[in-house]
């Protein structure tokens, strides 16, 4: 009998616990969006084991482009003073949002000359994968932006956060020494699973609202906007809520 007794004691024991804690999670318990034109870039960072690796603490810190050669710049984190960070908007249909093809955005240099006769000029996130260290860089250049970056949506992705064709971990890290080429707290992107080097830390880039400039050409560009859903204020989120 006391077998018996002990038996239906742990059945119901371990029936009872899982049924509370493995609810499905539903997207009211994340971090509320809400939709904007464009928005700013900021760094959650998650990988808390090496709070003495930069001197001032990088988190909450904007994604900007930084020159690293003619007509390169490279992400990097900033914080936002003096400059805020870069304004990006997604382009793409929603077509493009649901499979994933959209590209991130800058707004457009407007076409210098008498009246704005020059074409405007794109600006936007690339994505290059090096095959001597792959790692995934990061740039904030002219011209049409990688196919298959943009902001994670609805139930695929609960949070607002950029992803890239390689995936959404990023990588901010401290260079010992920096130069033109190599910039400090520069971002990278690595793919699922990669090693984090010493010097640098694991982070989300998460999408914060941002107001929309006025955008040049955007006819002629053929930039379809749709808004994005973003965070009015990132380093206000309390994550021990979500
Ligand atoms: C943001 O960072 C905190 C740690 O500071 C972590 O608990 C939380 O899961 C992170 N959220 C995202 C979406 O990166
Ligand atoms: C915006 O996306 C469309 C395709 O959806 C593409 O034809 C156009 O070149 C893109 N424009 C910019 C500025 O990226």
């Amino acid at each position: 009998m006391l077998t018996a007794t002990l038996l239906l004691t742990l059945l119901l024991g371990t029936n009872a616990s899982p049924i509370l804690t493995t609810r499905q999670k539903t997207p009211l318990d994340y971090p509320p969006r809400k939709m904007a034109k464009a928005f700013t870039l900021v760094a959650n960072i998650t990988d808390l084991s090496k709070p003495d690796l930069f001197d001032a603490p990088v988190n909450h810190w904007y994604l900007a482009g930084v020159h690293v050669g003619a007509g390169r710049d490279a992400a990097i984190l900033r914080a936002d003073t003096p400059l805020p960070g870069a304004v990006f908007f997604i382009n793409g249909t929603g077509q493009d949002i649901s499979s994933q093809s959209t590209t991130v955005a800058m707004p457009p240099i407007a076409g210098a000359g008498g009246g704005g006769t020059n074409p405007p000029t794109p600006q936007s996130l690339q994505f290059t994968k090096s095959e001597s260290d792959g790692r995934i860089y990061v740039g904030l250049n002219f011209g049409r932006g990688t196919v298959g970056s943009g902001i994670g949506v609805g139930l695929r992705d609960p949070y607002a956060r950029l992803f890239s064709p390689f995936g959404a971990s990023f990588i901010v890290c401290h260079e010992p020494n920096p130069t033109v080429g190599r910039p400090q707290h520069a971002v990278f992107g690595i793919e699922y699973g990669a090693l984090v080097p010493e010097n640098c830390v694991g982070m989300n880039l998460l999408a914060q609202c941002a107001e929309l400039p006025p955008l040049a050409g955007e006819e002629e560009l053929h930039i379809v906007n749709e808004g994005v859903g973003c965070y009015e204020d990132v380093k206000a989120i309390d994550w021990s809520k979500w």
